[in-house]
């Protein structure tokens, strides 16, 4: 006989389990599937009817952290799939110390990989054989494929020799236009499209040379008949990649921002996920966390899903079954246990993001996020205010800076013409604060 499930705390909802996973969606999981997708209509429409009028085509998009882009980019290619054309849940990264032939390389693998994936009779076709080699020789050489959805946030560049075959950029580009005819001439294709990620990881001067990369591969890379990209990143990376030098502007839209999804949404969105993962189909299931708490971290988290919903898999588990029963108002049936409400919630989420900032920090950067709390948690700072703030001179501030930000403390607000960039705490660091 097989061995009962182990009971979770999570039953007392009716659920399977936490419901608050963080990665991006992707058709056909179990779990994660883009059954759960919500809202976005309008960006979707928008850039699939972009793309549907050109033969070949170049967007970006841009957003803050968490705020759901890579997650439309996977919608988006589930619908383009339906429409004919060829993709894969694979995404193609900038890295540090890319060079032109290492990104070439990465670019020309992953349209092989794409055609195989999509047409995997097509192998035998001379431009794949052809196509075959080069990214076998690239890829012996740089150890560098493209990265599933399920590996983003791994980091490829440490340890990784970027140095590719120095002829790549010679033959590669005929190599590649040959692939994108076979996909045009020899099947149904409508066109093959591009994922390209990870502008976040990258530091300013990477960005900037993720711009000279795509300048000088331009050309041979980006402007062939049938292929379609999609650049992501955040708001100034995209914006500086794709601005910086006219030649690259000049082939690509102009980036389409994404907004914060709106609070409905949001709560959609986790109604549609406990719906999912419900444990007993024939039963309703009751929310976790009170709507009132939801709320609140979404002031806190702004338009950052994955924090929020890193936050509520941190802080609900260990609250579930705290709170007082309230009595139930005459006639309406309420859960056996209550859902997890905002005080209890704020407390567990204070308690442990304080003791991770400790071991993230040492003491000196600790206490300057506490500054930072103390005064107006809310409040977006340029270096000037910094300087005031904690009274250090600007190269301290800038040191600071640049570690908390690394660390998930501060987050660059995107920048208004020639204000100096502003910073904010991120949710994680006004948690520590109390909400
Ligand atoms: N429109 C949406 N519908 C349902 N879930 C969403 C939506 N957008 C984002 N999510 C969920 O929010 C989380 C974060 O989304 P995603 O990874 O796409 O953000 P991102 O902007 O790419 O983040 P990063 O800046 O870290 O790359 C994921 O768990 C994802 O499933
Ligand atoms: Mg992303």
């Amino acid at each position: 006989m097989p061995l009962p499930q182990l009971p979770t705390v999570w039953n007392v909802y009716n659920l399977r389990g936490s419901p608050f996973f963080q990665d991006t969606l992707i058709q056909g999981h179990e779990r994660r599937s883009l059954d759960l997708f919500v809202g976005r209509r309008k960006e979707l429409t928008d850039l699939r009817q972009y793309l549907h009028g050109r033969d070949s085509s170049r967007q970006a998009i841009g957003g803050a952290p968490g705020v759901g882009k890579t997650t439309l980019v996977q919608m988006l290619k589930g619908q383009l799939l339906a429409d004919g054309y060829l993709t894969t849940d694979s995404l193609v990264p900038f890295v540090t110390g890319d060079t032109p032939e290492s990104l070439f390389g990465r670019v020309l693998g992953a349209v092989y990989d794409t055609i195989l994936a999509n047409r995997p009779m097509a192998g035998d076709h001379p431009a794949m054989q052809a196509a075959q080699q080069m990214v076998r020789a690239t890829r012996l050489a740089t150890g560098g494929a493209g990265i599933s959805v399920m590996g983003v946030g791994g980091n490829l560049s440490k340890g990784v020799t970027l140095s590719s075959p120095k002829d790549l950029l010679i033959d590669g580009p005929r190599v590649l236009r040959d692939l994108m005819n076979m996909v045009r001439a020899t099947d149904e294709a409508r066109g093959l499209l591009l994922h390209l990620n990870n502008l976040e990881s990258l530091s300013g001067r990477d960005v900037l040379r993720a711009a000279d990369l795509l300048q000088s591969l331009r050309d041979p890379m980006l402007l062939h008949e049938g292929l379609h990209i999609m650049l992501v990143g955040t708001t100034d990376a995209v914006h500086a990649v794709v601005n910086t030098h006219a030649q690259v502007r000049s082939v690509f839209r102009a980036p389409v921002l994404l907004h914060p999804l709106q609070r409905d949404e949001v709560h959609a969105l986790l109604q549609v996920r406990y719906e999912q993962w419900k444990l007993q189909p024939q039963q309703p299931v009751s929310a976790p966390v009170h709507p009132s708490a939801i709320d609140r971290l979404l002031d806190v988290f702004q338009g950052d899903l994955r924090g929020l919903l890193k936050a509520l898999d941190d802080g609900v588990e260990e609250c579930i079954g705290l709170a007082a029963a309230p009595s139930a108002a005459a006639g309406a049936v309420s859960p056996a246990v209550p859902p997890v409400g905002l005080a209890e919630l704020s407390r567990a989420l204070q308690t442990r993001y304080a003791a991770i900032m400790h071991g993230e920090l040492d003491d000196v950067r600790a206490r300057q996020i506490h500054q930072w709390i103390d005064s107006d948690p809310s409040a977006s700072r340029n270096q000037k205010d910094l300087m005031a703030l904690w009274d250090l001179s600007q190269g301290t501030v800038s040191t600071a800076l640049a570690q908390l930000q690394e660390h998930g403390y501060i987050v660059a607000r995107p920048r208004q013409g020639r204000q100096p960039i502003a910073y904010a705490l991120t949710g994680k660091a006004r948690l520590i604060g109390g909400v």
